[in-house]
């Protein structure tokens, strides 16, 4: 047994014995900060081209971003340089603040305001580091010490902004990084003195930003600590006080969430948590989670699917096909019990007219992110009856009745078996001609007729019906009469000696085939074994879609050895 365990410290639980948190709900939408051409960027392999982040700041003003950090440009040259073709190009819209980071040093901070000269909105965004570990391990400082670097800081930027004569709107924003491994009373002594230092004020707040650079607790403890700050913080009144959350352990949007809930009024993230390591906080699953609790994101995903593609093509990463809400396979089923589960949501929906979304298996409908157009619910061994009769009726408007559903799922289910693998719209499309439309074996009709005849003293006409059929290289010539078409075809096969078979139901519908429109008949059939089988007609006339179901059925159940 591995016993390395040992060697790692748990996480200091916060002293916070009423918190608020867990009893409240979201109900509105935070300030959003798009890191994705910062944090971001700086994680990539390769990290963006000046096109590449021109084209994804394009992609973050259309999807609604009004803060954007565009980069760290005091850290090197390409840096500056996209920054200044942001900037002299006039790609900033008027509403949107491009953000900028800094270290709390001196030269940089100089280089970060000749880098924003000109822009019309900015959020200076200063840090420095402030855990318990850092100032241990990197700083060798005491408390005092990393205060003096940030507040010496924030003198600085306070100058600057005052020299300013630009016409620049500037406002700033404190991060002390580490923020998640920092003792809760030093990260509140830490920011107080910075929002003193820079003068702020509730006309003109800070943006005070409490990273969870390394995720290291359980998301209740990150709520916890933001919830802590905002009580105990002096100047709460004259900050925002923002997230930036990280994914160390796979609780990024969780911690998010319940940080939100703890007071957090802006968020820091990146679309599909893009970020140093394990990522930042995925921005699209926060927002698509607000929406799905009917509150207004005020961020536009309702074209996940081009959001993606600007992504991957930029940063070269892949979203995961599981990833919520913009995966491959986020809205696909290919478990039989979903499946029927997701059917009968669809035919819920479609007979009550319900205004709300009420489909099990799924949180978001589809169409609401622009992916109405892909099969939901895809068939391998895994799906059961529900599925192909899904696949039926959504690709290509067949509606089987519900006692047919067993039957063909059988023959879907045998296919997946056969094959080992998953079957495509069109696969599955083409069992179904094999299985019920293309059996003209025995028996198939070469010439029908329908006519009525009014009878003497009756008060409803008689069909009559006349036709050819054939059965291997024989025509029988067949005739007869009955009280409709159904009735009178049985007559007829009766003369002709195909006997044996009792009607059991019959439902029809129309469907369009590109411009054509046909009528579908399905024709349940009891056979003279006792067995039932199910057929399949489609005709533009539906006497001729019946009669063709009916001798489905037959032939189908003379395949089966159950008839003649
Ligand atoms: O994760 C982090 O702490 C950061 C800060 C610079 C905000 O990215
Ligand atoms: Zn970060």
């Amino acid at each position: 047994m591995n016993q390395g365990f040992h060697k790692y410290i748990p996480f200091q639980q916060i002293d916070l014995p009423d918190r608020q948190w867990p009893s409240r709900t979201l109900e509105r939408a935070p300030i959003w900060c798009s890191v994705d051409l910062r944090d971001g960027n700086q994680a990539l392999v390769t990290p963006m081209n000046l096109q590449e982040k021109l084209d994804f700041f394009k992609l973050l003003v259309q999807v609604g971003f009004k803060e954007i950090e565009v980069g760290f440009p005091s850290a090197s040259e390409t840096e500056y340089e996209i920054l200044r073709e942001l900037i002299d190009g006039g790609h900033i819209p008027d509403d949107v603040t491009i953000q900028v980071l800094v270290q709390a040093r001196e030269h940089l901070i100089r280089r970060t305001f000749e880098a924003v000269r000109g822009a019309k909105n900015v959020i200076v965004h200063f840090y420095n580091s402030t855990s318990a570990l850092q100032r241990k391990v990197v700083f060798k400082k005491d408390r005092q010490g990393i205060i003096d670097i940030a507040v010496a800081g924030a003198r600085l930027i306070r100058q600057l902004i005052d020299e300013d004569d630009s016409g620049t709107r500037f406002r700033l924003e404190y991060s002390p990084e580490s923020f998640s491994g920092t003792e809760p009373d030093f990260a509140v002594d830490i920011c107080q003195a910075v929002v003193e230092a820079v003068g702020a004020t509730p006309e003109d707040p800070i943006i005070l930003n409490l990273p969870n650079t390394v995720e290291m607790c359980t998301p209740n403890t990150y709520a916890d600590q933001v919830e802590y700050f905002i009580r105990h913080l002096p100047a709460r009144e004259s900050a925002i006080i923002s997230i930036h959350p990280h994914n160390d352990r796979g609780t990024g949007v969780a911690g998010a969430e319940l940080a939100m809930l703890a007071g957090a009024e802006r968020v820091e993230g990146t679309l599909f948590g893009n970020g140093e390591r394990t990522g930042n906080l995925d921005l699209v699953t926060v927002a698509l989670n607000l929406y799905t609790q009917g509150v207004d994101p005020k961020l536009d995903f309702s074209h996940i699917d081009a959001v993606r593609e600007v992504y991957e093509r930029c940063t070269r990463m892949k979203v995961p096909e599981r990833t919520p809400y913009a995966g491959k396979l986020a809205f696909t089923a290919f478990s039989g019990s979903h499946q029927d589960a997701i059917n009968k949501g669809h035919e819920y929906m479609r007979q009550s007219g319900s205004p709300y979304w009420e489909i099990p298996y799924l949180p978001i409908d589809p169409a609401d992110v622009g992916r109405e157009y892909e099969p939901i619910i895809r068939i391998n061994s895994q799906s059961g009856k529900g599925g192909a009769a899904f696949v039926m009726d959504h690709n290509f408007g067949y509606h089987l009745p519900k006692g047919m559903h067993p039957e063909f799922g059988a023959v879907v289910q045998a296919a997946c078996d056969r094959t080992g693998r998953e079957l495509e719209a069109d696969e599955v499309k083409a069992l179904f001609d094999e299985e019920f439309l293309d059996i003209a074996a025995p028996y198939a009709l070469s010439r029908a007729k329908f006519y009525e005849e009014a009878v003497a003293g009756a008060s409803a006409n008689v069909t009559h019906f006349s036709g050819v059929l054939c059965a291997g290289d024989d025509f029988i010539q067949l005739e007869s009469r009955g009280n409709g078409p159904i009735d009178a075809f049985f007559g007829a096969l009766h003369l002709a000696g195909i006997d044996g078979y009792t009607f059991l139901s019959y439902s029809e519908h129309a469907i369009s085939q590109g411009a054509d429109s046909k009528a579908v008949a399905y024709i349940e059939l009891r056979a003279p074994g006792g067995r039932r089988f199910w057929g399949v007609g489609t005709e533009h006339n539906i006497n001729f879609a019946s009669v063709k179901g009916i001798l489905s059925a037959i032939n189908r159940a003379i395949r089966a050895g159950m008839g003649k």
